[in-house]
């Protein structure tokens, strides 16, 4: 939506990978990311969305094929993406604020004088009072904005993530649905966003890549107008995708 030229953020071409030379997770896969888009991946458990982070973030090696970010090529990837991986991996041991900073430490940048910006992250995400907090003492809804936070912190345009709300309620999830989406909006990011949750993806994305393991992906495109309501889940176009993406994810199909 925000993207108002067509710039690549994200181009994979012929993507092959699998574990050990096993069973092939990714059969020469392409897909692509324009700036400003929000784009979800799904696919049935195992199908390797966690694994296809990975390879993007530089984690993994792709075993085939080309993996560029603003152009740019493999090899030089680590740090080029903000990545939210499927679990929290908060630091027990470190309060909200010091995870939070985390990335800001990892630049070696100045902790201080991101101080009053994070502060202010902090007070719009509802944590002002949890600051020196642990995370042992949040609720799922607050650790997973301290993992968003951290993931925001880190300043790149390209956001990966994992199945952020996958262990939320239904309730919170709305709620943090359009509180991503209005970040989404103010912040101009590209976001690239797993999750199982069918509507999730419906309601989020420009378009969702399904990941049918060694038969490929497949795009579709979500032809919703924005703003979009939680109430669109009711209507006849939103039940049509839903039963579509759920035809696709099946395995024989
Ligand atoms: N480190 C690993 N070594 C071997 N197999 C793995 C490893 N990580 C994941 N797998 C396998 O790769 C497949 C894809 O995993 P994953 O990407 O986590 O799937 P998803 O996130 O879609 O549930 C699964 O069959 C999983 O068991
Ligand atoms: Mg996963």
């Amino acid at each position: 939506m925000s993207g108002l030229s067509k710039l690549s953020m994200l181009s994979i071409n012929k993507l092959s990978y699998s574990f050990g030379g096993e069973r092939a997770i990714f059969d020469q896969i392409s897909l692509d990311v324009n700036s400003g888009e929000f784009v979800s991946v799904i696919g049935a458990s195992g199908s390797g969305k966690s694994t296809l982070f990975k390879l993007i973030t530089g984690l993994l090696a792709p075993e085939q094929g080309e993996i560029q970010i603003k152009g740019q090529h493999s090899g030089k990837r680590t740090g080029s993406v903000g990545y939210m991986p499927q679990k929290d991996l908060l630091l027990p041991w470190r309060t909200v604020v010091e995870n939070v900073l985390l990335p800001i430490e990892i630049a070696k940048e100045s902790k201080q004088r991101k101080l009053p910006a994070v502060r202010e992250w902090l007070d719009r995400f509802g944590l002002a009072a949890y600051e020196n907090a642990y995370p042992g003492e949040l609720s799922g809804g607050m650790r997973q904005r301290v993992a968003f936070l951290r993931t925001l912190m880190t300043g790149k345009d390209l956001l990966l993530l994992d199945e952020p709300f996958g262990a939320l309620d239904s309730l919170t999830k709305r709620k943090m649905h359009s509180w991503l989406l209005g970040l989404w909006g103010e912040l101009q990011k590209t976001v690239l966003f797993i999750t199982h949750d069918l509507e999730e993806a419906i309601l989020l994305s420009d378009r969702i890549y399904v990941l049918k393991g060694d038969r490929g992906v497949q795009e579709v495109k979500v032809k919703l107008s924005r703003p979009r309501k939680a109430e669109l889940i009711y209507e006849t176009e939103f039940m049509r995708m839903r039963k579509e993406l759920e035809w696709l994810i099946q395995d024989e199909n």
